[in-house]
């Protein structure tokens, strides 16, 4: 049966602000593709969120936008176990138990901690969090028992780390046995550039994006304010180099769309094989209203979805705390066997609150 040997894919999201065009071509999409082909665990990565410490409002309310987010671009919470870390304790008492068996020497080694180093960071400005972020990663990964993690290429060093830990570990507590299932990392190795309206790579510290849930006015102006080169309105215009045609390939998918707005840069004109009357050329401004089209039909419906569960945060609360009670029957067996093969007692029910006091 098809179902007895589907993968487990698994991935964490940072909650920072509303994502762009380049985060949902470059990282979401394929994300949320995956989560179709898989069983599949997506969620909220809030504790690792404490590492760069944002206020109580905006952890919340970045949360909630990052949940909103990935529900409105299709994430489908029946089939995706879909929750926040943070409600998942099993998750950190891992961290602390992989603490245990990862070398000093590899954290040292981490980008992420060297990376706050070389921003002439002392170890007195830099909080442990920073530091031991590579291990509460491989404890995300590893307390349920991911096959496949897709991330980006920034991220393949953590995953090298997760690999070590959980070997490690079954090195040290199974004899080689898998007790912790070792994960493939999944990088997309595409070089996919997205640009932004500047012709740079699209980022937000190029303040060059296109924000995902823009009104219709906004998507308009952005488009507008895309650069192009000066050829003259009739003339042909160079696809391959063009900001505004990548932007449409990467977000029409469909090959025979992409060809006819590619013949239309070819000639100049509407329709190709068309007159060569005025009313016929095509220049920047019609390419500038093709993408325009392409991006409101594309998130017009994201958009209102976004908006809807944006005024009803409890809605999101709803479905994180059901998907997090599915994580935790996942991770409750992954740490009973860890438990039993450290020497931690299991005498604590998976809720972690023990019947006879409560009762
Ligand atoms: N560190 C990842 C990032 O910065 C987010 C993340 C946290 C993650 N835990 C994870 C990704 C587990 C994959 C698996 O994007």
């Amino acid at each position: 049966m098809a179902t007895m040997n589907r993968k487990r894919v698994l991935t964490g999201i940072k909650p920072t602000g509303i994502p762009h065009l380049g985060n949902y071509l470059g990282a979401i999409r394929p994300a949320i593709e995956l989560t179709r082909q898989h069983d599949s665990f997506l969620f909220i990565a809030d504790l690792h969120a404490l590492t760069i410490t944002p206020d109580r409002a905006a952890l919340r309310a970045q949360t909630h936008s990052v949940a909103a987010t990935w529900l409105a671009l299709g994430i489908d919470p029946d089939q995706t176990v879909f929750y926040r870390q943070s409600d998942v304790p099993e998750i950190p008492l891992l961290a602390w138990i992989l603490s245990c068996v990862t070398p000093l020497g590899l954290l040292n080694r981490a980008h992420s901690y060297k990376d706050a180093r070389a921003k002439d960071q002392t170890d007195d400005d830099i909080n442990h969090g920073v530091f031991s972020y590579p291990v509460l990663m491989a404890a995300d990964i590893l307390a349920l028992g991911a096959d496949l993690v897709p991330v980006g290429k920034d991220q393949k060093q953590h995953l090298e780390i997760t690999q070590e830990a959980a070997r490690k570990f079954n090195l040290r507590y199974g004899g080689g046995e898998e007790i912790l299932r070792v994960p493939e990392a999944l990088i997309d190795e595409r070089v996919m550039t997205i640009p932004g309206i500047d012709g740079q790579k699209m980022s937000k510290s190029y303040e060059n994006t296109i924000p995902l849930f823009l009104e219709d006015k906004q998507i308009d102006k952005a488009t507008k304010s895309i650069k192009t080169d000066s050829t003259p309105y009739g003339e042909p215009l160079v696809p391959e180099t063009d900001t505004v045609f990548q932007l449409f390939s990467l977000l029409a998918e469909s090959p025979d769309r992409v060809e006819a707005l590619r013949s239309r840069y070819l000639t100049g004109r509407k329709d190709p094989t068309g007159s060569d009357a005025q009313e016929n050329y095509f220049g920047w401004g019609d390419a500038k209203k093709a993408l325009r089209d392409e991006i409101m039909a594309h998130f017009r419906a994201p958009r209102d979805i976004y908006a809807r569960y944006m005024q009803n945060p409890d809605e999101i609360d709803r479905l994180l705390t059901r998907g997090a009670a599915r994580a935790r029957a996942r991770a409750g067996d992954v740490l009973a066997r860890v438990r039993e093969a450290v020497g931690l007692p299991l005498n604590v029910c998976p809720s972690g609150i023990d019947p006879e006091v409560s009762a």
